[in-house]
């Protein structure tokens, strides 16, 4: 790592604002600490150009293939059309101003209750963090919580800027202790460059223009060495690497794989392979917004045609075939928790990656990071704005790369299967490999064979509904019937596997998600067995009912709702469990201080409030009998 407390002296050739990439940097602070303030001088003492906010950005304002001269405003796009998607609001506002010299985008993050996800949203986007100290305040936990977010957004460049050097008497004293402590702190966290500035945003001392009132200070003014510094990580000297956007094909004779090259160059001719499939084909066009081209580079926009006929879909990744990217369905990750709904290891969320979308479940989270110290804390869960480290299962493989290769190919994000919501931000540690040795087995004996043997088929019937809802009493009444039908059947219920298999288990969420999965697994094992499987468990949440329909497959597969109402539960109360709740006696309990989330479209939904048990069962055994006999 440079740090640089004094000057930046090795001045290379001043970048030009006509010629250069824009610099984009993002701002982390809260606004007591001055970061409005700093931002508009930034803004006003400069040739003011534009200054806009990202909602007004048109999407047809994006250009493809920027040369050299234009801003490209897909800059601001790109990052966040996943976000777009899902139709949820960032409050990150992006500005763009430029100087004879350079011209800059900033994105400010606003510090409030949701800074992680603002500022990883913005630092997706970004090549250098400026984070501000309030002088009087000292080093704060929020400066190196900001620190620590951007050294895992992969930020490499960092600017301390100490400001309201005015309030604590311009004094030298005070700037080295902030400076210092804070380089000693950051050692670790990677960064290539970290310079710290004293400046008062307010009378706009070290900003654009050189205090006279700090003569003790040799370095440069924010301004300048923002316009100096060299981000460049020369990207286009990797390997190739496009996730493919879009297949287009127009017509039968044309078929063109568009997106975004990530890394690399590609040149007509070039060899590429195909991932995750491996195949390899050779590049024959390539084609921008102007029309045919003979290269592109990281950052361009394009269309490649490729000579053979292959199998390319979405999410697919077009790499260099000397040095391809990692194919795997599990993958080691950093995450950051947007969320108010928590993460819940073992429930399928969808993983957005390249383009890609599959289905996805946290297998292990094996920490979350104090973001004040970088401890690791052992967790169950994550909370808004919380990071851990978890290990992430893929439905398929996938190619990727490392977050630290590539932070385009090495990012994904989680979302809700219900509501559509952008949960978490992902960025890959390193691929898992274990899977990939692991192979299914080919069963002499076949379920069908077994099923014909028992003369029936198999069916997995799921009670699910409030404690005391009658599940187990419905569920024992069925399989006296079924059983004296000549049906083979078995039992799962909640309390005895409880005792058993999941004896390690207890009522928080993330527990009741591992519990359903679990039985899932278990109710799978036995119907491939040949057996009618009576599963009855509360099973609160729909997304793990889901699961297990999906493990198991919507034709054996049967959910009944044993509907009956909270207060007909409560007074029945069988085991006592509401009577304790209530009195607060035992936390956790479905109904009471836990949701219930009710099927909406049940196999069979039971109004159990007035109906006999007999009734009911007699009702599910027709069905049974309808679906389980040749
Ligand atoms: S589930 O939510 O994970 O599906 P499950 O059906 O396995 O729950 O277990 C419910 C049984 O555990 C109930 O029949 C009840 O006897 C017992 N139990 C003990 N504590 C609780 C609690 N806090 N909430 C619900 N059930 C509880």
């Amino acid at each position: 790592m440079q740090v640089h407390t004094t000057t930046a002296a090795e001045k290379s050739t001043p970048p030009n604002a006509e010629t250069c990439e824009p610099l984009r940097f993002l701002t982390c602070g809260s606004v007591d600490d001055g970061k409005s303030t700093l931002i508009g001088r930034l803004l006003h003492e400069n040739s003011l150009v534009f200054v806009d906010h990202l909602a007004a950005l048109e999407r047809d304002s994006k250009k493809y293939g920027t040369t050299t001269g234009t801003l490209d405003f897909a800059l601001l796009l790109d990052g966040l059309e996943a976000e777009r998607e899902q139709g949820i609001t960032i409050d990150v506002a992006y500005r763009y101003f430029s100087t004879k010299r350079r011209s800059f985008v900033v994105a400010d993050a606003p510090g409030h209750e949701q800074y992680t996800r603002n500022m990883a949203t913005g630092a997706s986007n970004s090549d250098l963090a400026v984070l501000l100290a309030d002088a009087r305040k000292g080093l704060l936990s929020q400066t190196r919580r900001h620190a620590i977010i951007a050294s895992l957004l992969g930020l490499q460049h960092v600017v301390l800027a100490v400001n309201k050097m005015d309030l604590v008497g311009l004094d030298e004293g005070v700037f080295k202790h902030i400076a210092e402590g804070f380089a000693t702190f950051a050692a670790d966290l990677g960064f290539r460059t970290l310079q710290a500035i004293p400046v008062s945003a307010r009378d706009g001392d070290n900003i654009s223009t050189l205090s006279t009132r700090m003569d003790w200070y040799g370095g440069p003014t924010l301004l300048s060495y923002l316009e100096e510094i060299e981000v460049d990580d020369h990207r286009a000297a990797r390997p190739f690497r496009m996730p493919v956007q879009l297949v287009s094909r127009p017509d039968s004779d044309f078929r063109g794989f568009a997106g975004t090259v990530a890394d690399g160059r590609v040149l007509v001719g070039d060899g590429v392979a195909v991932l995750p499939t491996g195949r390899t084909s050779r590049v024959k066009r390539i084609l921008n917004v102007s029309g045919e081209c003979e290269a592109a580079v990281a950052g361009d926009a394009v269309t490649l045609i490729l000579t053979d006929e292959i199998d390319i879909a979405r999410g697919d990744m077009l790499t260099a075939p000397q040095e391809r990217a990692q194919v795997a369905d599990q993958f080691a990750a950093h995450l950051v928790w947007m969320s108010d709904e928590r993460l819940l290891p073992g429930r399928s969320y969808l993983v957005k990656i390249n383009h890609g979308t599959v289905a996805g479940t946290v297998t292990a989270l094996k920490h979350r990071i104090d973001v004040n110290t970088l401890g690791r804390m052992a967790t169950k869960t994550l909370s808004l704005n919380d990071i851990g480290v978890c290990n992430i299962s893929l439905a398929r493989a996938v190619a990727f790369d490392a977050y630290s290769d590539n932070r385009d190919t090495g990012s994904f994000i989680l979302i809700d299967r219900y509501t559509n919501e952008t949960l978490a931000a992902g960025m890959i540690d390193f691929a898992l490999r274990r899977a990939g040795n692991l192979h299914h087995q080919q069963l002499a004996v076949t379920t069908a064979q077994r099923s014909q043997l028992m003369q029936h088929k198999p069916l997995v019937l799921w009670f699910t509904g409030l404690p005391g809802a009658g599940k187990s009493t419905l569920a024992n009444l069925v399989e006296t019937g079924l059983h004296a039908r000549g049906i083979h059947t078995t039992m799962l219920d909640g309390d005895n596997v409880r005792l058993g298999l999941n004896r390690d288990l207890g009522f928080t969420e993330p527990d009741r998600v591992e519990n359903i999965r679990r039985v899932g697994e278990v109710a799978r094992l036995m119907s491939e067995a040949g057996l009618v499987v009576l599963c009855s468990f509360i099973s609160p949440f729909r997304a793990e009912r889901r699961m297990v329909r999906e493990l198991i497959g919507t034709e054996a597969f049967i959910e009944i709702f044993v509907d009956t109402p909270l207060d007909t539960c409560i007074a029945r109360d069988p085991k006592g469990l509401y009577r304790r709740a209530l009195a607060g006696e035992i936390k956790n309990v479905t109904g009471v201080d836990q949701i219930y989330e009710a099927p909406q479209a049940a196999a069979l939904h039971l109004k159990a409030d007035g109906t006999s048990p007999r009734s009911l069962a007699d009702q599910v055994i027709a069905c049974v009998m309808g679906r389980v006999l040749p």
